[in-house]
Protein backbone atom coordinates (compact mmCIF):
# COMPACT_ATOMS: atom_id res chain seq x y z
CA UNK A 1 0.00 0.00 0.00
CA UNK A 2 1.12 3.39 -1.01
CA UNK A 3 2.39 5.60 2.37
CA UNK A 4 2.50 8.97 1.58
CA UNK A 5 4.41 11.48 3.88
CA UNK A 6 2.45 14.88 4.55
CA UNK A 7 4.00 17.81 5.36
CA UNK A 8 1.12 20.37 6.88
CA UNK A 9 1.97 23.84 7.53
CA UNK A 10 -1.23 25.43 8.81
CA UNK A 11 -0.84 28.90 9.88
CA UNK A 12 -2.68 31.39 10.84
CA UNK A 13 -6.15 32.79 11.69
CA UNK A 14 -8.42 30.40 10.08
CA UNK A 15 -5.85 28.27 8.37
CA UNK A 16 -5.76 25.69 11.33
CA UNK A 17 -9.53 25.11 11.52
CA UNK A 18 -9.99 24.52 7.13
CA UNK A 19 -6.87 22.24 7.52
CA UNK A 20 -8.48 20.37 10.25
CA UNK A 21 -11.36 19.73 7.41
CA UNK A 22 -9.30 19.05 4.71
CA UNK A 23 -7.11 16.50 7.18
CA UNK A 24 -10.35 15.04 8.09
CA UNK A 25 -11.22 14.02 4.44
CA UNK A 26 -7.98 12.70 3.81
CA UNK A 27 -7.98 10.41 6.58
CA UNK A 28 -11.99 9.15 5.04
CA UNK A 29 -10.01 9.36 1.41
CA UNK A 30 -7.34 7.20 2.27
CA UNK A 31 -9.66 4.49 4.24
CA UNK A 32 -11.97 4.53 1.22
CA UNK A 33 -9.30 4.70 -1.61
CA UNK A 34 -6.74 2.30 -0.26
CA UNK A 35 -3.69 4.11 0.71
CA UNK A 36 -1.57 5.11 4.10
CA UNK A 37 -0.09 8.92 4.63
CA UNK A 38 1.66 10.19 7.60
CA UNK A 39 1.29 13.75 8.64
CA UNK A 40 4.35 15.97 9.80
CA UNK A 41 2.97 19.79 11.41
CA UNK A 42 5.32 22.05 11.44
CA UNK A 43 4.25 25.80 13.64
CA UNK A 44 5.43 27.99 10.37
CA UNK A 45 3.91 31.54 10.60
CA UNK A 46 2.87 35.10 12.29
CA UNK A 47 2.46 33.90 15.34
CA UNK A 48 5.74 31.33 15.19
CA UNK A 49 7.39 34.45 14.10
CA UNK A 50 5.64 36.79 17.07
CA UNK A 51 7.40 34.00 19.40
CA UNK A 52 10.65 33.15 17.73
CA UNK A 53 11.81 36.07 15.69
CA UNK A 54 11.95 33.75 13.47
CA UNK A 55 10.14 33.06 9.55
CA UNK A 56 11.50 29.71 8.79
CA UNK A 57 14.46 27.67 10.29
CA UNK A 58 17.53 27.31 8.41
CA UNK A 59 16.56 23.43 7.64
CA UNK A 60 13.21 23.99 6.46
CA UNK A 61 13.78 23.29 2.77
CA UNK A 62 15.59 20.54 2.98
CA UNK A 63 13.34 19.47 5.75
CA UNK A 64 10.14 19.88 3.49
CA UNK A 65 12.04 18.27 0.43
CA UNK A 66 11.84 14.94 1.85
CA UNK A 67 7.84 14.90 1.53
CA UNK A 68 5.81 13.87 -0.69
CA UNK A 69 3.51 16.78 -0.75
CA UNK A 70 2.97 20.17 1.59
CA UNK A 71 -0.27 21.28 2.55
CA UNK A 72 -0.42 24.75 3.73
CA UNK A 73 -3.49 27.05 5.36
CA UNK A 74 -2.51 30.16 5.63
CA UNK A 75 0.02 32.58 6.44
CA UNK A 76 -0.47 36.23 7.96
CA UNK A 77 -1.55 38.00 10.99
CA UNK A 78 -2.21 41.55 11.23
CA UNK A 79 0.38 42.25 13.94
CA UNK A 80 3.33 41.39 11.44
CA UNK A 81 3.60 44.32 8.88
CA UNK A 82 3.41 43.48 5.02
CA UNK A 83 6.14 41.66 3.46
CA UNK A 84 7.76 39.88 5.86
CA UNK A 85 5.90 36.66 6.26
CA UNK A 86 4.62 36.49 2.74
CA UNK A 87 8.99 37.26 1.78
CA UNK A 88 9.99 34.69 4.60
CA UNK A 89 7.46 31.73 4.56
CA UNK A 90 5.48 31.48 1.37
CA UNK A 91 7.67 32.72 -1.55
CA UNK A 92 10.64 31.45 0.07
CA UNK A 93 8.95 27.67 -0.16
CA UNK A 94 7.68 28.54 -3.76
CA UNK A 95 10.83 29.58 -4.67
CA UNK A 96 13.40 27.56 -2.99
CA UNK A 97 11.62 24.25 -4.00
CA UNK A 98 11.36 25.59 -7.20
CA UNK A 99 7.26 25.86 -7.17
CA UNK A 100 7.53 27.02 -10.55
CA UNK A 101 3.83 26.41 -11.64
CA UNK A 102 0.59 28.46 -9.39
CA UNK A 103 -2.50 25.87 -10.53
CA UNK A 104 -5.50 27.34 -10.00
CA UNK A 105 -8.27 25.93 -11.24
CA UNK A 106 -11.27 28.23 -11.95
CA UNK A 107 -14.57 26.00 -11.14
CA UNK A 108 -18.23 27.16 -10.04
CA UNK A 109 -19.80 24.86 -8.00
CA UNK A 110 -23.32 24.09 -8.41
CA UNK A 111 -25.39 25.90 -5.62
CA UNK A 112 -22.57 28.44 -5.41
CA UNK A 113 -23.63 32.00 -6.14
CA UNK A 114 -21.33 33.50 -8.77
CA UNK A 115 -21.85 37.67 -8.93
CA UNK A 116 -21.07 36.74 -12.89
CA UNK A 117 -25.03 37.14 -14.52
CA UNK A 118 -26.64 34.38 -16.32
CA UNK A 119 -23.47 32.24 -15.82
CA UNK A 120 -23.24 28.65 -15.28
CA UNK A 121 -21.20 26.01 -13.67
CA UNK A 122 -20.80 25.03 -17.07
CA UNK A 123 -19.70 27.89 -18.22
CA UNK A 124 -17.06 29.22 -15.67
CA UNK A 125 -14.66 25.77 -15.75
CA UNK A 126 -11.26 26.72 -16.44
CA UNK A 127 -7.66 26.75 -14.95
CA UNK A 128 -4.87 29.35 -15.20
CA UNK A 129 -1.62 28.52 -15.33
CA UNK A 130 0.54 30.95 -13.37
CA UNK A 131 4.30 31.20 -13.47
CA UNK A 132 5.38 31.07 -10.06
CA UNK A 133 9.01 32.10 -9.53
CA UNK A 134 10.02 35.02 -11.61
CA UNK A 135 8.84 38.67 -12.91
CA UNK A 136 8.98 41.27 -10.33
CA UNK A 137 8.61 38.83 -7.61
CA UNK A 138 12.30 38.25 -8.41
CA UNK A 139 13.35 40.52 -5.83
CA UNK A 140 15.76 42.43 -8.68
CA UNK A 141 15.71 46.50 -8.16
CA UNK A 142 16.53 48.40 -5.29
CA UNK A 143 15.44 52.09 -4.03
CA UNK A 144 17.89 55.11 -3.91
CA UNK A 145 17.63 58.40 -1.55
CA UNK A 146 15.34 56.28 0.22
CA UNK A 147 12.76 58.11 2.48
CA UNK A 148 13.57 61.55 0.92
CA UNK A 149 11.06 63.25 -2.30
CA UNK A 150 14.23 62.30 -4.72
CA UNK A 151 13.38 58.54 -4.28
CA UNK A 152 13.42 56.06 -6.93
CA UNK A 153 12.33 52.96 -7.07
CA UNK A 154 12.51 49.73 -9.23
CA UNK A 155 11.16 46.65 -9.30
CA UNK A 156 11.77 44.56 -12.54
CA UNK A 157 10.05 42.23 -14.57
CA UNK A 158 12.68 39.50 -15.35
CA UNK A 159 11.81 36.81 -17.37
CA UNK A 160 13.88 34.10 -19.14
CA UNK A 161 14.07 31.82 -22.20
CA UNK A 162 14.28 29.22 -19.75
CA UNK A 163 11.51 29.56 -16.99
CA UNK A 164 8.75 30.89 -19.73
CA UNK A 165 9.45 27.57 -21.67
CA UNK A 166 8.84 25.42 -18.66
CA UNK A 167 5.57 27.44 -18.16
CA UNK A 168 4.07 27.41 -21.42
CA UNK A 169 5.08 23.47 -21.73
CA UNK A 170 3.06 22.29 -18.87
CA UNK A 171 0.09 24.90 -19.97
CA UNK A 172 0.11 22.72 -23.03
CA UNK A 173 0.66 18.98 -21.26
CA UNK A 174 -2.28 20.55 -18.77
CA UNK A 175 -4.66 21.06 -21.86
CA UNK A 176 -4.38 17.62 -22.65
CA UNK A 177 -4.81 16.28 -19.03
CA UNK A 178 -7.94 18.08 -19.51
CA UNK A 179 -8.93 16.78 -22.63
CA UNK A 180 -9.29 14.01 -24.81
CA UNK A 181 -10.16 12.92 -28.68
CA UNK A 182 -13.39 11.80 -26.56
CA UNK A 183 -14.05 14.56 -24.46
CA UNK A 184 -12.66 17.64 -25.82
CA UNK A 185 -13.11 21.14 -24.92
CA UNK A 186 -16.61 22.69 -25.44
CA UNK A 187 -15.83 25.60 -26.68
CA UNK A 188 -14.32 24.63 -29.48
CA UNK A 189 -16.01 25.22 -32.99
CA UNK A 190 -16.96 22.18 -35.32
CA UNK A 191 -14.33 23.26 -37.56
CA UNK A 192 -11.58 23.04 -34.75
CA UNK A 193 -13.05 20.04 -33.86
CA UNK A 194 -12.63 18.81 -37.06
CA UNK A 195 -9.20 20.23 -37.27
CA UNK A 196 -8.50 17.39 -34.68
CA UNK A 197 -8.30 20.35 -31.89
CA UNK A 198 -9.30 19.14 -27.97
CA UNK A 199 -8.56 21.96 -25.97
CA UNK A 200 -7.55 25.88 -26.19
CA UNK A 201 -4.80 27.13 -24.52
CA UNK A 202 -4.29 31.08 -23.77
CA UNK A 203 -1.43 33.34 -23.01
CA UNK A 204 -2.54 35.70 -21.03
CA UNK A 205 0.02 39.07 -21.85
CA UNK A 206 1.04 42.54 -22.83
CA UNK A 207 2.14 42.18 -26.04
CA UNK A 208 1.26 45.85 -26.83
CA UNK A 209 3.47 47.69 -24.20
CA UNK A 210 5.38 45.21 -22.03
CA UNK A 211 7.55 44.23 -25.87
CA UNK A 212 10.25 42.99 -24.19
CA UNK A 213 8.86 40.63 -21.56
CA UNK A 214 6.08 39.78 -23.74
CA UNK A 215 7.62 39.60 -26.75
CA UNK A 216 9.56 36.86 -25.40
CA UNK A 217 6.41 34.83 -23.95
CA UNK A 218 5.03 35.30 -27.13
CA UNK A 219 7.83 33.62 -28.90
CA UNK A 220 8.29 30.82 -26.58
CA UNK A 221 4.36 30.35 -26.54
CA UNK A 222 4.05 30.40 -30.48
CA UNK A 223 7.20 27.78 -30.51
CA UNK A 224 5.68 25.24 -28.11
CA UNK A 225 2.40 25.41 -29.17
CA UNK A 226 3.73 24.12 -32.91
CA UNK A 227 4.76 21.24 -30.77
CA UNK A 228 0.98 20.58 -29.38
CA UNK A 229 -1.30 20.41 -33.03
CA UNK A 230 -4.49 19.28 -30.95
CA UNK A 231 -4.10 22.21 -29.10
CA UNK A 232 -5.66 25.35 -30.36
CA UNK A 233 -3.49 28.52 -29.18
CA UNK A 234 -4.79 31.77 -28.18
CA UNK A 235 -3.76 35.55 -26.90
CA UNK A 236 -5.36 37.62 -24.92
CA UNK A 237 -3.91 40.93 -23.40
CA UNK A 238 -4.06 41.22 -19.26
CA UNK A 239 -6.90 43.57 -19.21
CA UNK A 240 -8.85 42.14 -21.89
CA UNK A 241 -8.62 38.81 -20.31
CA UNK A 242 -10.13 40.30 -16.99
CA UNK A 243 -13.12 41.50 -18.97
CA UNK A 244 -13.25 38.40 -21.15
CA UNK A 245 -13.12 36.65 -17.35
CA UNK A 246 -16.29 38.69 -16.49
CA UNK A 247 -18.29 38.68 -19.56
CA UNK A 248 -17.81 35.68 -21.33
CA UNK A 249 -15.38 33.02 -19.02
CA UNK A 250 -17.09 30.28 -20.98
CA UNK A 251 -14.31 31.04 -24.13
CA UNK A 252 -11.45 29.90 -21.74
CA UNK A 253 -9.87 26.31 -21.19
CA UNK A 254 -6.04 26.50 -19.52
CA UNK A 255 -4.89 30.63 -19.20
CA UNK A 256 -0.92 31.22 -18.81
CA UNK A 257 0.37 33.71 -17.23
CA UNK A 258 2.86 35.57 -16.16
CA UNK A 259 3.36 35.89 -11.90
CA UNK A 260 2.03 39.04 -11.68
CA UNK A 261 -0.74 38.97 -14.11
CA UNK A 262 -1.28 35.46 -12.50
CA UNK A 263 -1.83 37.02 -8.94
CA UNK A 264 -3.97 39.52 -10.24
CA UNK A 265 -6.30 37.80 -12.06
CA UNK A 266 -6.95 34.78 -9.81
CA UNK A 267 -8.79 36.85 -7.50
CA UNK A 268 -11.50 37.83 -9.97
CA UNK A 269 -11.19 34.27 -10.76
CA UNK A 270 -11.92 33.66 -7.74
CA UNK A 271 -14.41 35.72 -6.96
CA UNK A 272 -16.28 34.50 -9.94
CA UNK A 273 -16.07 30.97 -8.94
CA UNK A 274 -17.75 31.86 -5.45
CA UNK A 275 -15.15 33.75 -3.46
CA UNK A 276 -11.96 32.08 -1.30
CA UNK A 277 -14.00 29.99 0.53
CA UNK A 278 -13.98 27.66 -2.59
CA UNK A 279 -11.03 28.22 -4.22
CA UNK A 280 -7.82 25.82 -4.14
CA UNK A 281 -4.57 26.38 -5.74
CA UNK A 282 -1.51 23.89 -6.22
CA UNK A 283 2.13 25.48 -6.24
CA UNK A 284 3.87 23.37 -8.12
CA UNK A 285 7.54 21.32 -8.60
CA UNK A 286 6.40 18.61 -11.39
CA UNK A 287 9.68 17.36 -10.60
CA UNK A 288 10.20 17.83 -6.84
CA UNK A 289 7.96 18.63 -3.79
CA UNK A 290 4.58 20.54 -4.48
CA UNK A 291 2.42 22.57 -1.72
CA UNK A 292 -1.28 22.49 -1.81
CA UNK A 293 -3.32 25.74 -0.30
CA UNK A 294 -7.06 27.33 -0.57
CA UNK A 295 -5.58 30.47 -2.04
CA UNK A 296 -7.61 32.88 0.06
CA UNK A 297 -5.54 34.09 3.46
CA UNK A 298 -6.06 33.98 6.78
CA UNK A 299 -8.93 35.79 7.36
CA UNK A 300 -8.43 36.81 10.86
CA UNK A 301 -12.42 38.30 11.68
CA UNK A 302 -13.48 34.67 11.17
CA UNK A 303 -10.65 32.87 13.46
CA UNK A 304 -12.16 30.51 15.86
CA UNK A 305 -15.95 30.94 15.41
CA UNK A 306 -16.00 27.95 13.22
CA UNK A 307 -18.10 29.77 10.30
CA UNK A 308 -15.22 29.81 7.71
CA UNK A 309 -15.76 27.31 4.66
CA UNK A 310 -13.69 24.60 4.60
CA UNK A 311 -14.25 23.55 0.63
CA UNK A 312 -10.75 25.72 -0.73
CA UNK A 313 -9.05 23.55 1.68
CA UNK A 314 -10.51 20.50 1.11
CA UNK A 315 -10.18 21.41 -2.74
CA UNK A 316 -6.66 21.47 -2.23
CA UNK A 317 -6.09 18.11 -0.54
CA UNK A 318 -8.25 16.38 -4.10
CA UNK A 319 -5.62 18.62 -5.74
CA UNK A 320 -2.55 16.94 -3.66
CA UNK A 321 -4.18 13.54 -4.05
CA UNK A 322 -4.77 13.73 -8.17
CA UNK A 323 -0.39 15.18 -8.12
CA UNK A 324 0.16 12.12 -5.93
CA UNK A 325 -1.56 9.97 -8.49
CA UNK A 326 -4.33 9.11 -6.27
CA UNK A 327 -6.98 10.21 -9.15
CA UNK A 328 -10.03 8.10 -8.54
CA UNK A 329 -9.82 9.70 -4.45
CA UNK A 330 -9.06 13.04 -6.17
CA UNK A 331 -12.11 12.47 -8.40
CA UNK A 332 -14.27 11.32 -5.77
CA UNK A 333 -13.50 13.86 -3.26
CA UNK A 334 -14.43 16.83 -6.25
CA UNK A 335 -17.89 15.18 -6.92
CA UNK A 336 -18.66 15.24 -3.18
CA UNK A 337 -17.86 18.87 -2.93
CA UNK A 338 -20.00 19.75 -5.57
CA UNK A 339 -22.74 17.17 -4.40
CA UNK A 340 -22.43 19.24 -0.96
CA UNK A 341 -22.51 22.73 -2.97
CA UNK A 342 -25.50 21.39 -4.97
CA UNK A 343 -27.70 20.00 -2.36
CA UNK A 344 -26.66 21.30 1.14
CA UNK A 345 -25.18 24.62 1.81
CA UNK A 346 -27.55 27.57 1.53
CA UNK A 347 -23.97 29.65 0.60
CA UNK A 348 -20.49 29.36 0.10
CA UNK A 349 -19.72 32.72 2.30
CA UNK A 350 -18.61 32.65 5.35
CA UNK A 351 -21.14 32.73 8.07
CA UNK A 352 -24.11 31.88 5.91
CA UNK A 353 -23.30 28.67 4.47
CA UNK A 354 -25.80 27.25 7.33
CA UNK A 355 -23.49 24.88 8.35
CA UNK A 356 -20.36 25.44 10.57
CA UNK A 357 -16.73 24.54 8.91
CA UNK A 358 -16.65 21.04 10.68
CA UNK A 359 -19.75 20.00 9.38
CA UNK A 360 -19.10 21.22 5.94
CA UNK A 361 -16.11 18.83 6.31
CA UNK A 362 -18.30 16.00 7.80
CA UNK A 363 -20.67 16.62 4.58
CA UNK A 364 -17.73 16.10 2.73
CA UNK A 365 -16.73 12.62 4.21
CA UNK A 366 -19.69 11.30 3.94
CA UNK A 367 -20.83 12.00 0.17
CA UNK A 368 -17.74 10.61 -0.92
C1 LIG B 1 -1.18 34.51 -3.60
C2 LIG B 1 -0.87 35.59 -2.62
C3 LIG B 1 0.65 35.75 -2.53
C4 LIG B 1 1.16 36.14 -3.89
C5 LIG B 1 1.12 36.73 -1.46
C6 LIG B 1 0.52 36.44 -0.11
C7 LIG B 1 2.61 36.79 -1.38
O1 LIG B 1 -1.49 36.79 -2.98
O2 LIG B 1 -0.83 33.35 -3.34
O3 LIG B 1 -1.81 34.79 -4.63
O4 LIG B 1 1.24 37.34 -4.22
O5 LIG B 1 1.52 35.25 -4.66
MN1 LIG C 1 -2.75 36.62 -4.69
Amino acid sequence: MKNYKVAVIAGDGTGPEVIAEGLKVLGAAAKKFGFEYETTSFPWGGKHYLATGDTLPSDAVDTLKKFDAILLGAIGTPEVKPGILEKGILLKLRFDLDQYINLRPVKLYPGVETPLANKKPEDIDYVVVRENVGDVYCGIGGVSQPGTKQEIATQDMVYSYFQVERCVRFAFEEARRRHSKANPWRGLSAEDKAAGKIAQVTLCGKTNVLTYVFGLWKRVFDEVAANYPDIKPAYCHVDATCMWMVKNPEWFDVLVTSNMFGDIITDLAAMTQGGMGVAAGGNLNPEGVSMFEPIGGSAPKYTGLGVINPLAAIGAVAMMLNNLGETEAAKSIETSIAYVTGNKLKSAAAGKMGYSTSEVGDLVVANL
